[in-house]
């Protein structure tokens, strides 16, 4: 790309928000051109508001050190500046529904890791691997916005991100009861060993909202689009979850109990995960694994420090894949929830999204 596309980030100082930071510093296709965070960081630069508050293990980058952090409530103010934005703010969700719609009424295109949208009805909700066709929702958003260029587009919840995928590699199965648990790391609530010691040693069996996700968000990324919306998949899948906030910095661990329609031998199920490919690998997007899902032969694993990096981050780790006696089959998965499962996640739909022309320049 000649120019590179300039983009904002919304919730700039924030777990997800510094994720995007680390992501896009040498990004081909886009610079962070504006960072924006709540009233009381607005004004001071990026390094003297965000300072001690830095989670990642790579330094502050150089370019966003002197950004002056701007408020998210001025949209005319950052949308001239941007040609598209990513979100990841803690707002109450009617205030985060109305500030992307806001931004999106500026044509500015609105990449969001936030719930508040995932189940408007004209709104994708996309893993870029599984079903990007659901982008194709957009023009029905905008005729509802009166927009040419703005829309809302979202990625799903962190923690479907380490089962999902094989559900998807087995779809021609027909993957029918799912009974999933998740382990879930600390920085998917924002925080750190730093911010929360009281994690250290500890296991919360709660996370708000979240079993919901688990169970929901999967059937809507598996629907299809109908009459103007995307509606959940029909059929037979019925997933039942726990979600377990356990003491990991990153990576969100799932066990997973399947039965499905057909009858495969294991031998076809690994195949199947090996093989999975989608529209990022065809476009060779940036972000893009080369190998969306691999498979662990060792007992052992996936281990969340030894696999959680897999493909930096944006590739899914699958292990212990095993006949079970009430189920079918049962296995683990991994995947890493602040690169795959938010920020990452996000930049792979925005670079799909330019891929497909829905992103451009202003
Ligand atoms: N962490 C994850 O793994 C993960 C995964 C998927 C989705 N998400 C979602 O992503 C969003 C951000 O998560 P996070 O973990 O990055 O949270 P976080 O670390 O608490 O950061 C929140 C960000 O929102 C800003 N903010 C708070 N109140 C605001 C307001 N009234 N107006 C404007 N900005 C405001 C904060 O700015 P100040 O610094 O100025 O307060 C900060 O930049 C949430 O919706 C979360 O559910 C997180």
């Amino acid at each position: 790309m000649e120019q590179k596309l300039k983009v904002g980030i919304l919730g700039a100082t924030g777990m997800v928000g510094q994720r995007f930071i680390t992501i896009l510093k040498d990004h081909p296709w886009f610079e962070v051109a504006v960072l924006a965070a709540s009233a009381s960081s607005a004004g001071k630069t990026y390094e003297e508001s965000v300072g001690s508050r830095w989670k990642m293990d790579e330094p502050m980058p150089e370019n966003v050190k002197n950004l002056v952090i701007r408020d998210v409530a001025d949209v005319a103010g950052v949308a001239k500046d941007v040609d598209f934005i990513f979100s990841a703010v803690n707002m109450s969700k009617d205030e985060i529904r109305a500030i992307e719609e806001e931004y999106a009424k500026t044509e500015t295109p609105v990449v969001s890791n936030n719930s508040a949208h995932r189940w408007t009805e004209d709104v994708p909700m996309v893993i870029p691997e599984i079903n990007p066709e659901h982008f194709e929702i957009i023009p029905y958003q905008q005729k509802r916005l009166g927009t040419k260029r703005g829309f809302i587009a979202v990625k799903p919840n962190c923690s479907i991100q380490s089962y999902t995928p094989a559900l998807a590699a087995w779809k021609e199965f027909g993957p029918k009861e799912v009974v999933v648990s998740t382990y879930q790391a600390i920085s998917g609530a924002g925080k750190t060993f730093k911010d929360w010691p009281e994690m250290q040693g500890n296991i919360i069996p709660f996370i708000s909202g979240e079993e919901e996700k688990s169970e929901q968000e999967p059937l809507r990324v598996f629907g299809s689009i109908s009459g103007g919306k995307i509606v959940k998949a029909e059929g037979d899948l019925k997933i039942t979850s726990q979600c377990i906030r356990v003491p990991v910095l990153n990576g969100h661990t799932a066990t997973v109990f399947v039965n499905f329609r057909e009858d495969p031998t294991k031998e076809e199920l690994i195949a199947k995960l090996r093989e999975f490919r989608g529209k990022p690998q065809e476009l060779q997007l940036p972000h893009a694994p080369k190998q969306f899902i691999q498979y662990l032969e060792e007992d052992n694993r996936p281990q969340v420090m030894l696999d959680v990096n897999y493909e930096g981050g944006m590739g899914v780790s699958i292990g212990r894949l095993r006949k079970d006696s009430i189920f079918d089959w049962k296995f683990v998965g991994l995947s890493h929830n602040t690169l795959r499962g938010a920020a990452g996640g996000a930049v792979e739909c925005a670079e799909m999204l330019t891929a497909l022309h829905y992103i451009s320049h202003k």
